[in-house]
């Protein structure tokens, strides 16, 4: 895709969309409901130290904030903390036999850990990987599913200072050995295996396989899913049940951490390139990460909280395991899949322990959708706040779940944030603002974004068009660095909307990629990433708006657009089309589709071709590749198609569109 599409500003034409107003049960209830807090907030950077102080810190800080390097910010400068200690000691006096984890696994087996047993647990692990030789500032490479062991190990290292870097477990071989050469990682923690629709995976293999044509090997350290290895385990590898048991009952003393000091990295992947180390402090991340989970999420330590995505993600690290722990909350955990064995698993979870909080993402809400209502009946759940992230979500989706899923009592928070800003960026207070479909609402308290052009220069909320979104002020969950690579830091997030020659914080603005929009009422809509943009007859549009134009069809449950080059117009869109279970594929859909889309956006959008698919190519994180639609589309050879959750379906679809012989 050309760079000058990425330039300017972008058409919208989301038609506006009714508030929906919380309940006053909600309000009455919510941990915030002052507005004063956003003047709070405003005070730069003081009104930050709000959510440092939800912690205890060793030492408290010197400086709120140095600025002087930008973009190489501090936060919280002189002070010392351990995460480790915020999400499990400090709770101890207050709520030892309270369940901390709450594990199920896929066969429905279920794992209760109390603040005192997570305790135990992460100092006889701590003990155990100081006994391997790992050291305070060594990067451990995680590459876990979503078992106990896995948020433990996080807690373990952050307690002795060592960064972890957790790499998705459905990730590959040749994925985690990219990602441990990057980190110069000397120590792999994995699994022998574990359960994906009722099947043993052999999960060890690919450390096996990602070890080959290493040099200098890691020492790799392995978890068991059972009492006892399910695979074949090399004789070289450590078992980590057993060394734990040999340091059962030892403490180790929480390492004092200086707030700089790295708690984590967290790959991303781009577009293009290799994927980037997100570097993350332990102090301004730890606060960010807290106090979003108690402002945004309203969490509190009687709640059960169920974030329903996988710690391999921001997402999990953020709002599984860091800021719901530091908070002491009962945060769920969930071994499977959603359908198995059956479509109302996540309801009967829900209803077995009584969840509170919900927090899921869009693909999964369309995916419910898709599958239909009727798999919530019968299933006894209901909560009181549910998040939706990770893209836009389109209102379609939004309303349906809202009315199926929320039963129209719970509080939606759309939040808009990435790997890189640790935390939450752009969402509703929940006790405070009303919700809109598809907007993901206003600024954070303290995040500044702004929407400007290809010069920089911001765009009048009025003029009902949309650019680039950006940051301008520092926040604390904000990356410090991309990992070994501080000139790709600056030139991904800063060269295009900074004066990168100045020393001033104020004359640097953080680009985050995305298209976006803001209304009049200041709420926020995000159209997904610039690169997800098209030029139909002179009119730059966002994928997500023609989308959502789609979804509005009742037998409609998901819709990917992407461009296909035409001699006269320059690109035309093709819908790629997945009808909710029960409907058929048929002329009368894909009218109602084009008129949905005239309707919506005008006749010059209608699609090209409507094309009705199984399913459509996703990572593994949920996200629509669009670009390998564009591929199939004009007939490319398809490309990467490693981050895929399901490498066939794109197969599938370029078969369905080509035959056999294309290419
Ligand atoms: C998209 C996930 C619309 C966006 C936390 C962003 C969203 C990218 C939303 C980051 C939302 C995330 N509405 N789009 N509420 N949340 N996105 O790093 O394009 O996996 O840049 O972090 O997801 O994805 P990441």
């Amino acid at each position: 895709m050309s760079t000058d599409k990425r330039r300017g500003t972008i058409e919208a034409h989301l038609v506006e969309q009714q508030y929906y107003k919380p309940p006053d049960e909600f309000i009455e209830q919510a941990n915030i409901k002052d507005p004063n807090i956003y003047e709070r907030f405003e005070k730069f950077p003081e009104g930050f130290e709000e959510y440092a102080n939800l912690l205890d810190w060793y030492k408290t800080w010197d400086q709120v904030f140095d600025g002087s390097k930008p973009p190489f910010y501090k936060w919280f400068v002189g002070g010392k903390i351990n995460a480790s200690y915020n999400c499990v000691d400090r709770h101890l006096s207050t709520r030892k036999n309270q369940t901390a984890l709450l594990w199920e696994g896929e066969d429905g087996e279920q794992k209760n850990i109390t603040y005192q047993d997570l305790y135990r647990e992460i100092n006889e692990i701590s003990a155990a990987l100081k006994s391997v030789g790992i050291k305070e500032n060594d990067i451990v490479t995680l590459h876990l599913p979503m078992v106990l062991e896995l948020p433990m190990t996080m807690l373990a290292c952050s307690r002795i200072g060592a960064p972890h870097s957790e790499v998705f477990a459905g990730f590959s071989a040749t994925a985690l050995s990219d990602r441990v050469r990057d980190a110069n990682s000397e120590y792999i923690v994995t699994i022998d295996g574990y359960y994906r629709r009722g099947e043993f995976l052999n999960h060890i293999e690919k450390t096996d396989a990602a070890l080959e044509g290493m040099d200098e090997r890691p020492t790799v350290l392995v978890w068991t899913r059972h009492e006892k290895p399910m695979v074949d385990i090399k004789e070289e590898y450590i078992l980590l049940k057993d060394l734990q048991k040999e340091h059962k009952r030892e403490l180790v003393d929480p390492v004092e951490r200086n707030a700089e000091d790295i708690l984590f990295l967290m790959y991303t992947s781009g577009t293009t390139g290799k994927p980037k180390g997100c570097q993350h402090r332990t102090g301004g991340y730890l606060a960010y990460a807290t106090g979003t989970s108690k402002y945004i999420l309203d969490i509190k330590p009687e709640d059960t909280y169920w974030c329903a995505a996988d710690i391999g993600w921001i997402t999990g690290h953020s709002y599984i395991v860091y800021g719901p722990l530091a908070l002491g909350t009962t945060s769920v955990m969930y071994e499977g899949t959603p359908d198995y064995p059956h479509k109302g698993r996540i309801w009967e979870i829900a209803e077995k322990y009584s969840v509170d909080i919900f927090h899921t993402s869009p693909t999964a809400v369309r995916m419910f959708m898709k599958w239909g209502e009727e798999h919530l009946e019968g299933y006894d759940f209901s909560f009181r706040l549910m998040t939706s992230v990770g893209e836009p979500i389109q209102p379609e989706a939004w309303i349906w779940y809202y009315e199926y899923i929320g039963k129209k009592e719970a509080v939606i928070v759309d939040t808009w944030w990435q790997t890189e800003t640790g935390g939450h960026m752009i969402t509703n207070l929940p006790g405070i603002s009303d919700m809109k479909p598809g907007s993901a609402g206003l600024a954070a308290p303290g995040i500044k974004p702004m929407i400007v052009d290809g010069e920089g220069k911001e765009i009048d909320r009025e003029v009902g068009k949309a650019g680039n979104l950006i940051i301008t002020r520092p926040w604390p969950g904000m990356l410090q660095t991309v990992y070994g690579d501080d000139e790709r830091f600056i030139s991904t997030y800063w060269e295009e909307f900074s004066d990168t020659n100045s020393s001033e914080w104020e004359k640097w603005s953080y680009k985050a990629g995305d298209g976006a929009i803001q209304t009049s009422d200041k709420y926020f809509r995000i159209l997904g990433r610039l690169d997800d943009v098209m030029n139909v007859a002179g009119h730059r549009l966002g994928t997500m708006e023609l989308e959502s134009a789609i979804v509005e069809v009742k037998s409609v449950a998901e819709a990917a657009v992407a461009s296909r080059k035409h001699p006269e117009k320059g690109e035309v869109p093709d819908a790629y089309v997945v009808l909710r279970e029960g409907n058929k594929a048929s002329d009368e859909i894909r009218k109602c589709i084009n008129e949905s889309v005239e309707e919506g956006i005008g006749k010059f959008a209608r699609p090209a071709n409507v094309i009705f698919v199984e399913d459509l190519p996703k990572t593994r994180s949920g996200k629509i590749m669009r670009r390998l639609l564009e591929n199939i589309s004009n007939d490319e050879e398809l490309g990467d198609t490693t981050t895929l959750s399901d490498p066939t379906i794109a197969e599938k679809i370029r078969i369905q569109v080509h035959g056999e012989g294309g290419k």
